[in-house]
């Protein structure tokens, strides 16, 4: 009988060729989202090792004075792949991710005399460009240093309301601050991505 031999030789090559498919999936950007839910962000723990696009301390967002975040640092990652992709258009692809971190900081210690360095991780927030979503964006919160999500739920309703309107009316290129991160600007000046008005 030869069936069972086909059978066999016939279940090869599916193993191969799915093998060989799943090889190839692997070797494409390996640092798109992941979602629970279809919608959940699971927290991307190498983000430290993504590009890093730029440092602010004590932003004050808010025109009514607020507390503003003291002097507080704000360090902003994007996934690699990207990053390399806005370089050559001076646009966001879909799968980008972005990750604010929130840092306290300290002056004296050390040998410091003047100025400031980072310290603990106060907050972390994330935003990411996906067309599966209605608006295209979706923003998140991973929450306080020392007890950060394993997975952030998509912010919806009252709550996200705030994200999306700061982001859309203040935002230099689609919704991201690329005005205060400059080796972007440049870029998106070069590249006519620019929001008018910048
Ligand atoms: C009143 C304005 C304002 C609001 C509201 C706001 N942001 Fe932002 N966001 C900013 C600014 C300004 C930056 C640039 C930060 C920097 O340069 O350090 C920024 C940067 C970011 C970034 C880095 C990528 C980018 O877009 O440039 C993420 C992620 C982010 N915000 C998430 C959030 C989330 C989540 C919310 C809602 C919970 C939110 N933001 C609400 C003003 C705002």
């Amino acid at each position: 009988m030869k069936c069972p031999t086909l059978v066999l030789t016939l279940a090869t090559v599916v193993l191969v060729l799915t093998g060989a498919l799943g090889l190839r999936a692997q070797s494409g950007p390996n640092d798109a989202p992941r979602y629970e839910n279809g919608a959940d962000l699971v927290f991307p723990a190498d983000y430290r090792t993504w590009t890093f696009l730029g440092a602010g301390i004590g932003m004050t967002y808010e025109e009514e004075g607020g507390a503003g975040n003291g002097q507080m640092f704000s360090n902003v990652f994007v996934n690699p792949s990207s990053h390399v992709h806005f370089m050559e258009t001076g646009a966001w692809p879909d799968g980008t991710t972005f990750m604010l971190e929130f840092r306290q900081s300290d002056s004296a210690a050390s040998i410091n005399q003047a100025g400031r360095f980072q310290t603990g991780l106060a907050f972390l927030e994330a935003e990411v460009k996906d067309s599966r979503f209605e608006d295209g964006w979706a923003f998140y919160q991973f929450g306080p240093g020392g007890n950060l999500r394993d997975v952030a739920p998509r912010m919806t309703g009252d709550a996200v309301e705030p994200c999306i309107k700061c982001h859309t009316e203040h935002t230099a290129v689609e919704r991201t601050f690329v005005q205060f991160y400059p080796t972007l600007l440049e870029v998106a000046r070069e590249k006519g991505t620019l929001k008018p008005g910048f």
